[in-house]
């Protein structure tokens, strides 16, 4: 059953601010508390992710909004029939050569190692173990379990030459794009593990990961559709894309910002100074901020707002049911924040100025 996506906003959950994957808004599926309306559902999920919010724009692969795709079983397949479909897609479907394709499992999973080698045939010097860090699956409480992830080798150019450098590195070289997770505990958030009655599936693949590596291009940026978005930043500040890298990070981060925080006022979001109103208060304030670093002047973000309703409406028509009450938000936001820092600016020359004539430099 094809499920269109949930709310960004977590129902009944308060161990999560935001929902970060396709299977945040399912946990009661998994642990059998609600009957899913079907045992095998695939979504396409919006999600916001902030953890790595600081290398966003510094990195090709780093977004705080993205869309998420993934197939969920509950109770029916599991480890075996995963695994040999997630490689089917990306080698018959796809048609993305096996040699570029390297598979990581958790460490004690000796069963999904054994199935990965001996009845997928992955060449074992394309296989990694990694610890319970990297690979296993586990947000807030409720349903987790190990994990196997795959990754696409985009080749030494995006490598950062070390000579240690394989998956799990932090350069651009190995890029995650699926996660299987074999959900088999509910975890109460404190380390404690309960096995599930029922085995199940749980996976995660970006799109606009995926979407990079099938359209051969540098990184999620440059992605068709997020490709739209850049260009209206560009053409905004007035700048061109790939002449200057501190620029270009500007271009990046507000390329997803903005995205993020329409989709959260979408939801329902407000900016506010706790929660999730603090997280897209934050949002848009670093996107108003770099849009300043470009010499964007006056406010800008409901203009790059319209490109994302145009961009993503077909999928997910409560944009543009709601445009007229996204672009208010935003603009009134950005007006208070613009406000802010002139105010701030101002008490900053005239501290400057006092310090100047008391021939003070520090
Ligand atoms: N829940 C699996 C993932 O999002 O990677």
């Amino acid at each position: 059953l094809r499920l269109p996506s949930f709310s960004l906003v977590p129902k009944d959950d308060n161990s999560l601010l935001l929902i970060n994957s396709g299977m945040a808004p399912m946990k009661k599926y998994f642990t059998g508390e609600i009957t899913p309306p079907k045992k095998r559902v695939t979504t396409c999920q919006k999600c916001i992710r902030t953890p790595d919010i600081e290398r966003v724009g510094i990195t090709a692969r780093h977004g705080t909004f993205f869309e998420m795709l993934g197939n969920f079983s509950f109770g029916d397949y599991f480890k075996h029939e995963a695994t040999a479909w997630a490689w089917e897609f990306f080698t018959k479907v796809l048609e993305i050569p096996e040699e570029k394709l390297y598979v990581s499992v958790y460490e004690k999973d000796d069963e999904a190692y054994k199935i990965w080698t001996e009845e997928i045939g992955v060449d074992p010097s394309h296989m990694v173990h990694l610890g319970k860090e990297d690979n296993f699956w586990e947000h807030g409480s409720g349903p987790c379990g190990p994990c196997s992830e795959i990754y696409y080798d985009r080749g030494e150019k995006y490598g950062c030459g070390k000579p240690e450098c394989e998956v799990g590195c932090d350069c651009d070289r190995y890029m995650e794009i699926w996660n299987n997770v074999f959900t088999q505990f509910d975890g109460d958030g404190k380390g404690n593990y309960e096995e599930l009655e029922t085995k199940n599936i749980d996976t995660g693949m970006g799109l606009e990961r995926l979407a990079s590596v099938v359209q051969d291009v540098d990184s999620i940026f440059d992605v068709d559709t997020i490709f739209a978005l850049r260009s209206k930043v560009c053409e905004l500040a007035n700048v061109e894309y790939k002449k200057d890298e501190n620029k270009d990070i500007s271009i990046r981060l507000i390329t997803d910002h903005i995205r993020s925080a329409t989709f959260m006022i979408s939801d329902g979001i407000m900016p506010s100074n706790e929660g999730r109103g603090y997280v897209l208060r934050r949002l848009i304030r670093r996107a108003a901020r770099h849009g300043r670093l470009l010499g964007i002047e006056g406010k800008f973000l409901a203009k790059l707002c319209e490109t994302v309703i145009e961009g993503s409406k077909d999928g997910y028509p409560e944009l543009e049911e709601k445009k007229d009450f996204i672009l208010k938000v935003l603009t009134q936001e950005e007006e208070k924040f613009n406000k802010t820092i002139d105010q701030g600016l101002a008490i900053l020359e005239d501290m400057e100025k006092d310090m100047q004539a008391k021939g003070e430099t520090v």
